[in-house]
């Protein structure tokens, strides 16, 4: 009898320690995911607000999930806007994107990233600054027209950097974009703009 019910609770905690969360509004959440209490797992906690998913980061700044890939391990979140009239991305004063390395989230190897308005010694590292970058595109049109004729640059977010930040700030770059699987000849129209993370799977 005590063997039945001691193996009965195991069952019983397995199954809700694998439960996935609910739906956040048409986005499914899967395991291990979490976006409350009772689902999903504690190192993976991700914010349902108000029917939209979103990721926070080590900074507190929340960033629109657009799609998830629980085969691949991966989402995707909206990079911030730039606002109106401006060079700034809207996480400035966050000092950009930054994944708190003790969680189990990095930012993927598939991202191009455009950096806008940066300073001259940006020159120095190995970034495409030139005036074929992919950047001077984006500056063509609605948001990154704050950004134009400032210093751009782009590059593949590689496993040689870091890939728990993409930093923005006064004096470095002060805004950014990000494009997911960037093909070279791609007309801006179909660039795929999102920042794609990916996770480790849970033991
Ligand atoms: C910079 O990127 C553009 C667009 O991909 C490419 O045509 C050019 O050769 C690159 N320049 C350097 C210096 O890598
Ligand atoms: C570019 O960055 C500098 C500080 O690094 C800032 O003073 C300036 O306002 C920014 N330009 C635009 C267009 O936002
Ligand atoms: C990012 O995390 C994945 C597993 O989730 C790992 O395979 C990869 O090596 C990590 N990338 C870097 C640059 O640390």
């Amino acid at each position: 009898m005590v063997h039945v019910i001691v193996v009965l609770f195991i069952l019983v905690t397995q199954v809700s320690a694998y439960r996935p969360c609910p739906k956040c509004g048409k986005i499914k959440v899967p395991y291990p995911l979490r976006t409350d209490e009772n689902c999903g797992d504690p190192r993976y906690r991700i914010y349902c607000n108000n029917g939209a998913l979103e990721f926070m980061s080590a900074s507190g700044f929340y960033y629109k999930i657009l799609s998830i890939n629980p085969k691949a391990n991966k989402l995707i979140i909206k990079p911030p806007l730039i606002l109106e009239n401006t060079c700034y991305s809207s996480d400035l004063d966050q000092g950009g994107l930054m994944l708190d390395e003790n969680l189990p989230f990095n930012i993927s190897t598939r991202n191009t990233v455009m950096l806008f308005n940066c300073s001259d010694n940006i020159l120095l590292s190995p970034l495409n600054c030139s005036s074929s970058s992919f950047c001077r595109e984006f500056e063509e049109v609605g948001e990154g027209c704050g950004c134009k004729g400032t210093l751009c640059c782009h590059f593949l977010k590689d496993s040689s950097m870091t890939s728990h930040r993409i930093r923005a700030r006064l004096g470095g770059c002060t805004a950014y974009t990000c494009v997911v699987d960037k093909k070279p000849d791609e007309p801006l129209e179909s660039w795929n703009f999102g920042i794609e993370l990916q996770w480790l799977p849970p033991f």
